[in-house]
């Protein structure tokens, strides 16, 4: 096989409790993270040395701070030193924005490399290097399937409880979402700077996942919104109130609530029904380019 070609999709976070900070630096997580039909689309094709990223978009990089460079690198090292590989990133997930779309290229490489050279990596091996990569890369991992057909690679929605630092993962029922607009301000904020000026003490209200998962596995909609809550908006609506000012017409519009998604500053919300989706999304849509109307992702049933 020559050519690979796998969708990645981004996530949005329903819930995101931080519970301190670990002597690695990195924060101790409680969160919800669900894939959205929103996704990047990752070809990759054989090269015999070296590894060349090529994009649609002018707004990621292209060499070795590139996610899916250090993924490629990565998994080449362990397979094959030496051994290249083209990839091409059609970009649709917004940049620096809360929805993993690095982390999910990078999740992408990892598997469709797998494939590509028939590596025969196990899963845990996998998840192994998505966790040295990054956080949220193990999850973005965790929606590809190889067990479809043989020789097929399949991914599905996927939605986890992430603890640690991200990368330990609890798979929750699957669960489709309609409804969900993504607005994504102009800015962008970098995750390490938002974490750094956390002060859990300054936090009004933490989640309760408990009551969060009850909702979740009835797939009661009402109780799932009522309990979306993330600890990072006392940060990120600090530094820039435009994002609890989306967060505020959204709720005006009719969501049933609205919440920034990871460290920001996407804002998502989820609406009761398409009518009163949609015209959220015209309204946004005079102020925003970077603005979605879209569902859970579900592929390969
Ligand atoms: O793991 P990743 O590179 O995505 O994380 C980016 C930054 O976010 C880390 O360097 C760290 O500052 C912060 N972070 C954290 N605790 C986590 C995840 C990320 O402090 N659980």
């Amino acid at each position: 096989m020559q050519i690979v070609t796998i969708e990645a999709p981004a996530k949005i976070n329903l819930t995101l409790d931080v519970k301190g900070k670990r002597s690695d630096g990195y924060h101790e997580l409680e969160t919800v993270m669900h894939q959205v039909d929103l996704f990047d689309r990752i070809t990759l094709e054989f090269r015999s040395s070296g590894i060349e990223i090529a994009s649609n978009s002018n707004s990621i990089p292209l060499g070795e701070e590139n996610l899916a460079y250090k993924a490629a690198l990565m998994i080449l090292q362990e397979y094959q030193p030496g051994a290249g590989v083209n990839i091409f990133i059609e970009k649709n997930i917004p940049v620096g924005a809360g929805l993993a779309g690095g982390s999910t290229d990078a999740a992408a490489v990892l598997v469709g490399i797998n494939h590509l050279y028939d590596c025969r990596f196990s899963r845990p091996q996998l998840l192994k290097m998505a966790a040295a990569i990054g956080s949220d890369v193990a999850f973005c991992l965790s929606g590809h399937y190889f067990e479809a057909r043989p020789g097929e690679l399949v991914s599905r929605g996927f939605t986890a409880i992430a603890r640690g630092r991200g990368e330990l993962l609890e798979s929750l029922p699957s669960r489709m979402i309609p409804n969900i607009v993504i607005v994504k301000p102009e800015f962008e904020l970098s995750t390490a700077q938002v974490y750094s000026e956390l002060d859990l003490e300054a936090v009004e209200q933490f989640p309760d996942n408990g009551s969060f998962l009850q909702a979740w596995n009835k797939g009661d909609i009402i109780n799932i919104s009522v309990y979306m809550v993330n600890v990072l908006e006392s940060v990120s609506i600090r530094k820039k109130p435009e994002i609890g000012i989306i967060k505020s017409r959204l709720i005006e519009m009719g969501a049933l609530r609205a919440l920034m998604s990871g460290s920001g500053p996407s804002v998502f919300a989820i609406f009761p029904d398409n009518e009163t989706a949609f015209r959220a999304y015209q309204v946004f849509k005079k102020d925003y380019h970077e603005i979605y109307l879209l569902s859970s992702y579900k592929r390969g049933d």
